[in-house]
């Protein structure tokens, strides 16, 4: 069943987070969908503006409803990742998603403020969450401080007003994590501040970590040792996705992740069979060890067992 973001958050906010996992194809769709019921667990399932482009977004909208009919169990929001406004305004229209992310954030404050509340007043016509950006993504290492300029963590401040004029439904903060495997070259520095700031100024405003991927040190140790080149790769520890929640961190961004499962199966896959040249078979390992990282990952993220409670929240 498709549901907004909106009615997560509101059953989640300060308990824990729900987990955003991006797909491109339908293994990662059969392996998601399989991880979240076997976990028992709500999610959002998130598409790029890359993912629209690689094969065709009617082609993941008809997998997505697909999924919805194999796995009749399955509470999920739609959301599109990254969006731009013509992005956001084409989702918006097609009827299909029901959340929209509008990540004006490389714009000034002013202008990313005025993009958002176009797009925010377009999607509420419609009953759609929208989720906002403010500040950038960068990695920080712990031993670096903000004021040396490495990022542009999110201004609390400023993050009220935003919030407040533009009417968003949620806001992905910039608090030290970074997208792709590379998020650190030392310690991890998580600007726990910052949000702790943002939670006080707006009480119950839901909150966004992006860039969340945890990067296994295990995952990427295999995929060297197939072949792969992933040296000084490095996530997000796991274990700070708690805290993160009961500031009101209420979706946690993981796409990295699913993409070294891929790879490392891969690799190890035709490294072992060298004659073989049939997708499906490791297709078919990777949809069962997909579904196992969404179950510990959602395990972390204390969504885990969650489901039947909102599936009745819901009524
Ligand atoms: O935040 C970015 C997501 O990981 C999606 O990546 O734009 O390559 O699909 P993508
Ligand atoms: P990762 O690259 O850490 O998986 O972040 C994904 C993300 O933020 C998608 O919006
Ligand atoms: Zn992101």
């Amino acid at each position: 069943m498709i549901v907004t973001t909106k009615e997560l958050f509101k059953h989640a906010y300060g308990k824990y987070a729900i987990g955003a996992y991006n797909i491109n194809n339908a293994e990662q769709t059969m392996g998601l969908f399989k991880g979240n019921l076997d976990s028992k667990a709500p999610f959002i399932l998130q598409i790029s503006k890359g993912a629209r482009k690689y094969t065709n977004k009617l082609m993941l909208e008809s997998m997505i409803r697909a999924a919805d009919i194999i796995f009749p169990d399955a509470i999920f929001a739609v959301h599109l990742d990254h969006g731009d406004e013509e992005a956001c305004m084409d989702c918006v229209e097609s009827g299909f998603y029901s959340s929209v992310m509008i990540d004006a954030s490389d714009q000034e404050f002013e202008e990313n403020m005025a993009i958002t509340k176009r797009v925010v007043d377009a999607a509420h016509a419609k009953g759609i969450v929208v989720e906002a950006e403010l500040g950038q993504l960068g990695g920080v290492e712990e031993d670096i401080s903000v004021d040396e300029g490495h990022a542009a963590l999110t201004d609390p401040k400023q993050a009220k007003e935003f919030i407040e004029k533009t009417g968003c439904d949620s806001l992905a903060c910039a608090i030290g994590t970074s997208h792709g495997a590379y998020k650190f070259t030392t310690k991890q520095g998580l600007h726990f501040d910052v949000i702790e700031e943002i939670q006080k100024l707006v009480p119950n405003f839901p909150l966004v970590m992006h860039g969340s991927s945890s990067v296994p040190q295990e995952e990427v140790k295999r995929i060297n040792e197939a072949g792969g080149d992933l040296g000084g790769a490095k996530g997000v520890d796991e274990t700070q996705f708690k805290r993160a929640s009961e500031l009101g961190v209420t979706k946690i961004n993981i796409d990295t992740d699913g993409r070294l499962v891929w790879c490392r199966v891969h690799r190890e896959y035709f490294r072992d069979n060298p004659k073989e040249f049939d997708l499906r078979k490791p297709g078919e390992i990777f949809m069962d060890e997909y579904a196992n990282y969404i179950i510990h990952k959602n395990r972390m993220l204390g969504s885990a067992g969650q489901l039947e409670d909102v599936r009745t929240n819901l009524k």
